[in-house]
């Protein structure tokens, strides 16, 4: 049985993540690769207690923003009860706890972690809306909980804390300043595109709407519509109008899946800036604006 349910910063498509049957059903609603790891739910840090290695510097930052948009990569627990598919096949799991009232209350309800990627096909974008989840997945899924549109609107940062050093591996909801401040050290930055799998949700092309993406356009061209930010003219769509990063990041997938459907044959998208969850924002952009799988057959969706 899954499940799609709203986290402040995309819809999750849910299953108990200490059962493989659970976690491969969710593997095969997405059209997911099989050796993409999950991220896995839990209602409180004592809930990951079980689940992963608590290291002094994961307790720190759940203190400070858990519940929230952060995920952090732990060694597994040596008697860890997720399903190995969870973790596909890698000794670390990683958890998060989300600040949405509908997400506490299916954790706490259920009464075991539970394993939820977005809630969209694998490679597609990210759904910020139940309607997004029934366009990407309607049939195969049983029950979506509709709780409105996402806060946040991008997926949570992933910090890889088992390694020697922090070390991010996807931009988010929160910020790299704001994990230095805690941990009292600087972060390394995600690592540049490889073809290792590290965290498979930064594979080349990701997040891709149907139409083409450009990039840093300032105006449309033929065929093409316009989404903008701050006081970019003629914009079919504005991220934000008042160039607010947050705003702009809570709009996104939703204006990308509005312009998506419009039928244009590309996306033309005005420059954000790089700082905060900009940095997050063009991430997704780029991801969305790389050559397609079938473009460029050694990248995986
Ligand atoms: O905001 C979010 O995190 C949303 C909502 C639903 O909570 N979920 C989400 O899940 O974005 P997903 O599967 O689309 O992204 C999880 C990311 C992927 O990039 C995955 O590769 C990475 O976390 N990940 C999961 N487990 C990992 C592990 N053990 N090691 C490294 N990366 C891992
Ligand atoms: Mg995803």
């Amino acid at each position: 049985m899954v499940v799609a349910f709203p986290t402040e910063t995309v819809y999750g498509l849910g299953g108990d993540a200490t059962r493989d049957t659970a976690v491969a059903a969710i593997f095969a609603a997405k059209q997911r690769p099989s050796f993409n790891p999950l991220n896995v739910h839990v209602s409180a840090p004592e809930q990951a207690e079980s689940l992963v290695m608590l290291i002094s510097q994961a307790k720190a930052l759940m203190a400070a923003f858990w519940p929230g948009p952060l995920t952090l990569v732990l060694p597994r627990h040596p008697q860890s009860p997720l399903s190995r598919l969870v973790s596909a096949g890698l000794e670390t799991a990683a958890v998060r706890c989300p600040a949405h009232p509908i997400a506490q209350a299916l954790i706490a309800t259920a009464g075991y972690p539970i394993a939820a990627p977005s809630a969209n096909r694998s490679g597609a974008i990210s759904p910020t809306t139940a309607t997004h989840v029934r366009d990407s997945l309607g049939d195969a899924i049983p029950l979506i909980l509709d709780g409105g549109p996402c806060r946040v609107g991008v997926e949570s940062t992933v910090l890889d804390l088992s390694g020697d050093t922090p070390r991010l591996l996807r931009h988010g909801g929160i910020t790299a300043e704001q994990i230095a401040a805690i941990l009292g050290q600087t972060v390394a930055p995600p690592p540049a595109q490889s073809a290792t799998l590290l965290a498979p949700g930064m594979m080349l092309s990701h997040y891709a709407p149907r139409a083409q993406v450009r990039l840093n356009a300032t105006a449309a061209g033929v065929d093409e519509v316009l989404l903008g930010f701050g006081s970019t003219a003629g914009a079919t769509l504005n991220l934000s109008p008042s160039a607010d990063v947050v705003e702009a990041a809570a709009n996104l997938f939703a204006m990308l899946h509005q312009l998506d459907a419009s039928g244009a044959d590309t996306i033309a998208v005005a420059p954000i800036p790089e700082q905060g969850l900009g940095l997050a924002i063009n991430d997704r952009l780029r991801r969305a604006a790389a050559p397609r799988p079938e473009e460029a057959a050694h990248h995986v969706a």
